[in-house]
């Protein structure tokens, strides 16, 4: 009897100590970090070993989006970020990085997107570019991920296979898998991973989904943390979309979060690799109306509205497959930039935008940490 009002003492104590302590998380003690807070990896050019470093030395987990990348730069990038950090990082993949048939695209189904973008081509000057083609890089760049070790491997839009991960567990690196529904969620749980990160329809960036449609997947990020946390309840979720204050975090924990990953607020940042036009853009009333589009990629992605992404929705029949729509728009992207045309140029975006406040990654890292903590307190 004894014993039991001892050990019922001891777990109260517990309690009480993690009450006060909230950034002490299952994620935490999973990924060897000081605070339960993940920068978003960001595709596509916009990561940088620099953000990654000032995130993870800050006792977060900074995360570099490698997708977009080759097997050699992936070296070439882990190997900055070694030197600018001892800390944990995260390394990201693509697992699904193609939706282009085997026998590439005809020409008939080039020309009908030539049709379509015509207009925006002209208005900007800019010149059709080759039919593009791409082959997929997945297990050539995992191969790397393997290599290198990362204290975290996060993967989207697929589950890599059973060898892959049990290579992966075998040199000790975490498995982070990205579910925008509950049974995306069951099917990552299946596959054995780590932590799951409940993506919500409010981010940045692309909607990662790999069960259904894009379209079809547009859970928000409140509802997505407490489904996955009550249904699977043994394995730690990390609540991504619309976060980016410590408010955010605070609402995050309390629907059973065990960390956030944090992407729009911190590409709007002087670390991360955005354009000075992409910053300012985040900052300003345009942030106010985010667009989910497949005119930029040929997957679907949420930006700072644009009237061209406006007009091709409902023709996404005539745009090319991911990656291709990425090449064909290159040149486009390229003369609306210099003509500073930003009404075609879709800048990444989350809905939360709008109540961006820092400008320098380490300012951003410690408002999150110093605001959670008095609401968590409160
Ligand atoms: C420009 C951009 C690129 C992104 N690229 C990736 C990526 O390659 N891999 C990934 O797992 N998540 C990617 N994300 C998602 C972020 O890592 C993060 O989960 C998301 O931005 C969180 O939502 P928030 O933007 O509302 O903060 C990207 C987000 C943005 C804004």
């Amino acid at each position: 009897m004894a014993h039991c009002q001892q050990d019922f003492n001891e777990r109260n104590q517990l309690t009480l100590k993690f009450k006060t302590m909230w950034y002490k998380t299952k994620a935490t003690e999973l990924m060897g970090i000081e605070y339960p807070i993940l920068q978003g990896p960001f595709g596509g050019g916009l990561s940088t070993p620099e953000l990654v470093a000032s995130v993870s030395n800050l006792g977060g987990l900074g995360g570099y989006g490698a997708y977009s990348i080759s097997p050699q730069e992936i070296y070439e990038v882990d190997k900055r970020i070694k030197a600018l950090t001892g800390k944990p990082y995260n390394l990201n993949l693509w697992v699904s990085d193609t939706d282009v048939p085997d026998s590439g695209i005809s020409d008939a189904r080039y020309e009908r997107s030539k049709q379509l973008f015509q207009p925006y081509f002209e208005e900007a000057g800019a010149e059709f570019p080759e039919k593009p083609d791409f082959k997929t890089r997945f297990e050539n760049q995992v191969q790397v991920i393997l290599d290198v070790k990362p204290k975290v491997f996060s993967f989207v839009f697929g589950i890599p296979s059973a060898d892959i991960l049990e290579e992966a567990r075998k040199r000790g690196i975490i498995l982070v898998g990205a579910a925008t529904t509950l049974d995306e969620a069951f099917a990552l749980e299946k596959a054995g991973v780590d932590a799951i990160i409940a993506s919500g329809f409010e981010s940045g960036g692309h909607r990662p989904s790999f069960l259904e449609k894009s379209e079809l997947s547009t859970t928000g990020t409140f509802v997505l943390t407490q489904l996955i946390r009550e249904k699977i309840p043994y394995i730690p979720v990390i609540a991504a979309g619309g976060i980016a204050s410590g408010k955010g975090i605070a609402a995050a924990f309390a629907l059973g979060a065990d960390a956030v990953q944090i992407g729009t607020a911190f590409l709007a940042t002087e670390e991360s690799g955005a354009l000075p036009e992409h910053r300012a853009a985040l900052f300003s009333d345009s942030a106010k109306q985010t667009i989910l589009t497949r005119a930029y990629t040929g997957r679907l992605g949420r930006g700072i509205s644009t009237q061209l992404a406006r007009e091709v929705l409902g023709k996404e029949q005539d745009i090319l497959p991911f990656p291709l729509q990425t090449a064909f728009m290159s040149p486009l992207r390229k003369a609306a930039l210099a003509k500073q045309k930003h009404e075609m140029v879709l800048f990444w975006s989350g809905q939360i935008a709008p109540i961006l406040k820092h400008t320098k990654s380490g300012e951003l890292m410690r408002a999150l940490i110093e605001e959670t903590g008095k609401f968590m307190k409160e």
